[in-house]
């Protein structure tokens, strides 16, 4: 019996358009043939190909889901399907491609003006320049309200000090995003995003080393030591930073969402692949039903994340709020990739501990997706509170 590929499955399910099915399977083709034949080599050198994101530009995968500017104008489900794709390549490249897309890009298209959209956005869209997120901080991570990064009003604009921490794509971004506080006692109705170039004097980044996955992309420390930005560079207005931030969130997340069920979907690939080839005891490990029961975990998370995106995506294609069928597909999705990568590797044994097999490399980078933009426990939290209308996360 043939095994089914993905975009089988994805048909199966009755969830896609034929648009949208079309988008997958360019994607997957794109996969196959530029970061599959190379993913080994750059995963263990640390290499980052930039020369990937000008082709992701050229083919629309860069601010895929939003409209102008150059910007493909898919709908949000064919994105979450492209992140999907990437993601069961590579961690790294889907994580560059929907920081730059999601975070950065989507940021400037919701709260720019139409000057800061004109000179960012096609440039961003085509991948001639990459931009990143600029907010979590050494002592800010859950507590993104609590940032120690200071703006400070100037003649001709701001003056920004502080440090970033944990930025995808920091050391070669043009533009960074970058959420400051300007009036401390107002707590978040204080904060303010710019854009701020990072060839300003003052700027500086540094790559962050001994990652345990994701070593397809780059991870930076930013520093800003009195950079000097103009009025101009300010996303909306003082007291939007905050706003700014979690609207982008929403869009990461679920971009994150999306790529773990490639995960999902790779470790089945691998470990029914695996089954049917190693023989123990005289009969393929398929054969034994404790094997069948691993393989069926992974099945059913894989297709209960790919759902609980979808249902995600489909209010983003509706303008619906999301925000928290966001965070419950940010949970599950991440949480069974690495449950996903754990069984991949029990199926495997111990050929999948070391790197002959890719589900060594699926844990590796499964791992950080329950961590960055925003941990299982804020996401519980923000589910948890919209069930009950109590903030768990009030200060005591
Ligand atoms: N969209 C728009 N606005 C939102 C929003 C959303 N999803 N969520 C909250 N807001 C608004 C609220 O409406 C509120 O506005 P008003 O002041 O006008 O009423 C304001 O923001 C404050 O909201 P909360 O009271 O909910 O804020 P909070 O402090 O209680 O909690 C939190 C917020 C959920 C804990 C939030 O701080 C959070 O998500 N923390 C995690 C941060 C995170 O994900 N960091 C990772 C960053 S990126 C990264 O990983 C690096 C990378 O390069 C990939």
């Amino acid at each position: 019996m043939a095994t089914m590929r993905p975009l089988d499955l994805l048909k199966v399910d009755h969830l896609f358009s034929d648009d949208e099915l079309d988008i997958a399977a360019a994607v997957r083709e794109f996969v196959d043939e530029r970061v599959r034949p190379e993913i080994a080599d750059w995963f263990e050198q640390g290499t980052v190909d930039l020369g990937l994101m000008k082709e992701a530009g050229a083919l629309g995968l860069l601010g895929m889901h939003l409209t102008g500017y150059g910007c493909a104008g898919t709908n949000a489900v064919s994105y979450g399907l492209a992140c999907l794709e990437l993601e069961a390549g590579d961690s790294g490249v889907r994580s560059m491609v929907s920081v730059q897309g999601s975070l950065a890009m989507f940021a400037i298209w919701k709260f720019g003006s139409e000057e800061q959209k004109q000179t960012w956005l096609p440039k961003l869209c085509s991948g001639e320049s990459l931009g990143c997120f600029g907010l979590t901080e050494p002592d800010t991570g859950s507590d993104a309200a609590n940032l120690r990064t200071r703006a400070t009003k100037t003649d001709s604009g701001w003056s920004i000090s502080g440090q970033k921490m944990w930025i995808s794509l920091g050391n070669f971004s043009e533009v960074v995003l970058i959420f400051a506080q300007t009036a401390p006692e107002k707590k978040h109705k204080g904060l303010a995003c710019f854009l701020v170039p990072t060839a300003s004097d003052g700027f500086t980044s540094q790559e962050i080393h001994g990652k345990l996955g994701l070593r397809s992309s780059d991870t930076a420390e930013l520093s800003l030591d009195s950079v000097e930005v103009g009025e101009d560079a300010m996303l909306g207005e003082v007291g939007d930073g905050f706003k700014v931030a979690m609207s982008a969130l929403d869009n990461g997340r679920y971009s994150v969402a999306a790529g773990c069920v490639g995960i999902c979907e790779g470790c089945v690939e691998a470990s029914v692949a695996y089954a049917k080839e190693r023989e123990q005891f005289g009969v393929p490990l398929a054969r034994f039903q404790l094997v069948q029961e691993m393989i069926a975990d992974m099945i059913l998370k894989r297709d209960a994340s790919r759902m609980l995106v979808y249902r995600a995506g489909v209010l983003k294609d509706e303008g619906k709020p999301n925000t928290t069928e966001t965070s419950v597909a940010k949970l599950y999705a991440t949480e069974s990739a690495v449950e996903c990568a754990n069984l991949a590797i029990q199926v495997h044994g111990g050929a999948g501990y070391v790197d002959d097999y890719p589900v060594e490399r699926y844990l590796r980078d499964a791992r950080v997706t329950t961590l960055y933009e925003g941990t299982s426990q804020i996401q519980k939290m923000i589910i948890g509170r919209a069930a009950t209308g109590i903030n768990a996360m009030t200060p005591l």
